[in-house]
């Protein structure tokens, strides 16, 4: 039996984080070919279904009939125990996607040879800098017309902030593409498809060292030749490998390939498992202290809520990410932010039929809890003699406001009651104009679809109808002095910035542009302004 420690070593617990189409979609099913979890692995269509948007695992596992959770994926590959959380698709969700990045322990991006970083990749990579986490680099679409991988570097780089240091080094990219020199063992690998599509046969990798004569034949004297020039430039110009810095996301591993014609991606997945961290101390806010994965107690903290797909809302799962000792189905657990002992008897990763009941779990697996509704998004559950408790999950800024409210007046409970839920869900933010009631609450979100499920939720389980009116704030910054430092009243703004406070009281104020925030700087010097709320 392999002790608590032993489990915590094996764990790799990681997000694919991409701007829409770069590939996450096609990689992750590429990573389950490799270890055997999709015997068949075949592109994933239907695109245009509505359940796209919400999870693409859904959409791998009604077509393939695997069981895959619409969270997160587990599977064992090279004596490693590897948990995928997943992330919805679609950009209008990806504040789903933020929290999920609260429980990961690493990141792999995903990037478009040809497009370079985009919009999204940009979101996403401050919010895993936020953490600090290891962020890996997968330079996708190799098979394609691709930009020139200095220019692609260089890049990732101003845009986002942080040092490269290139594995492997693409040969040619479209039709000329000829495989990648991986840069640890100064081999060759050979690219040998037809460019095409090839997802249920592996490519074939044929390994040769650089300067050998026999590789003008095989990637062309030209390519050869265009190599041996950029390694000779990288070796001499980049960074050294460190794995310290890649450790605290300083540096980013970058791997060329291509997931749809499947090159490039098992030599990605062994160096990535060796490289990423197993699950590590999480800080206990009571006392400053680290608290070790491998402690004989449990704990961990609730990351996401999810509404089960029936129509009673009241059936909901509360992702856990466990941060130390073993969970076992049927224990008792203390709810810290509840103060009362829980029985997990329910825990199960899987809640639909047929899917796998969880019985035991460690440090950096997620399981979810039936919640009767009494979770909230970062709260923490721990057993043993010990109480901890986990910094809450930031809220990030919602790029879309409107100001909601119910058509029958005469149904306020229930309006109150479903905002309240759906926000303590996660589902959308809601904020109250200072010194203003619930008749009209003023809702965030950070993609515009959200507030088409809300509306739809609020209809089909609170029986309300509410009316929607957009309003057009477009920055938001929570006032960061510490509470009642500041006087938010007579703070010093432009007429159209609108104070307001979140569920949880805290202060924040909404802009109408960028300019504005740069007023309320110049014009409030004491002002300390955060574009996250509930950062610890
Ligand atoms: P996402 O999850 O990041 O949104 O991307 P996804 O994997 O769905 O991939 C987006 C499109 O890019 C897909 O085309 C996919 O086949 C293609 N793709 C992914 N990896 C590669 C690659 O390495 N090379 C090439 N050439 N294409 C790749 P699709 O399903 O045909 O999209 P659509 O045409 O149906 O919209």
């Amino acid at each position: 039996m392999p002790s608590i420690a032993e489990e915590v070593a094996s764990r790799r617990t990681f997000a694919i984080i991409s701007h829409p189409d770069a590939g996450k979609t096609t990689l992750t099913e590429k990573l389950l070919l490799y270890t055997g979890t999709i015997q068949a692995a075949g592109s994933v269509k239907g695109k245009s279904s509505a359940k796209h948007a919400v999870s693409d695992w859904m959409e791998i596992e009604k077509q393939r009939g695997i069981s895959v959770t619409s969270s997160v994926l587990q599977f064992t590959y090279d004596g490693c125990c590897v948990n995928i959380l997943d992330t919805p698709g679609h950009q209008d969700f990806s504040e789903d996607t933020y929290r999920t990045l609260m429980a990961a322990d690493a990141a792999v991006m995903v990037i478009d040879g040809a497009k370079g970083v985009e919009a999204q990749t940009v979101k996403l990579f401050r919010v895993c800098a936020l953490r600090g986490i290891p962020i890996f680099t997968f330079v996708n679409k190799l098979d394609r017309e691709t930009r020139d991988p200095f220019d692609l570097l260089d890049e990732i780089e101003t845009v986002l902030g942080i040092s490269t240091y290139p594995m492997n080094w693409p040969i040619g990219c479209g039709q000329n593409f000829r495989g990648v020199f991986e840069r640890a063992s100064r081999h060759v690998l050979a690219f040998e498809g037809d460019g095409r599509a090839n997802a249920t046969k592996k490519v074939d990798e044929i390994e040769a060292e650089l300067g050998d004569p026999a590789l003008d034949e095989l990637i062309g004297a030209e390519n050869h030749r265009n190599l041996m020039d950029d390694i000779e430039l990288l070796d001499g110009a980049a960074d050294e490998f460190d794995l310290e810095a890649v450790r605290a996301g300083k540096l980013s591993p970058v791997f060329f390939g291509s997931a749809l014609t499947n090159f490039g991606v098992e030599p990605f997945l062994k160096d990535f498992l060796r490289l990423a961290p197993a699950p590590s101390p999480h800080k206990d806010a009571l006392t400053g202290e680290l608290v070790d994965p491998a402690s004989d107690e449990f704990s961990g903290f609730v990351f996401k809520i999810q509404a089960n797909m029936d129509k009673n809302h009241r059936d909901r799962i509360a992702f856990l990410r466990i941060c130390s000792g073993k969970f076992e189905r049927g224990m008792d657990a203390f709810h810290m932010q509840g103060g009362r002992k829980l029985k997990l008897a329910t825990g199960t990763a899987m809640m639909a039929d047929d899917r796998a009941i969880v019985d035991e779990a460690y440090a950096g697996d997620i399981v979810g809890l039936f919640d009767p509704g009494i979770f909230s998004i970062g709260d923490t559950l721990c057993a043993g003699k010990r109480r901890v408790q986990y910094a809450g999950i930031p809220t990030f800024a919602p790029e879309h406001f409107a100001r909601i409210s119910q058509v029958d007046t005469m149904k306020r409970k229930q309006f109150v009651k479903g905002m309240e839920e759906l926000a303590q869900e996660g589902a959308v933010q809601i904020f109250r104009e200072i010194g203003a009631g619930m008749e009209s609450v003023i809702v965030g979100v950070v993609g515009v679809l959200q507030f088409d499920v809300l509306e739809q939720r609020l209809k089909s389980e609170y029986h309300v109808e509410v009316r929607r009116q957009p309003l057009g704030y477009t920055d938001i910054r929570w006032i960061a002095n510490e509470p009642g430092s500041v006087d938010v009243k007579a703070l010093d703004l432009t007429r159209d910035t609108l104070r307001v406070e979140d569920m949880r009281g805290s202060k924040l104020l909404l802009f109408t542009s960028p300019w504005n925030v740069d007023w309320a700087h110049d014009h409030n010097p004491e002002l300390e302004l955060s574009e996250f709320g509930n950062v610890s």
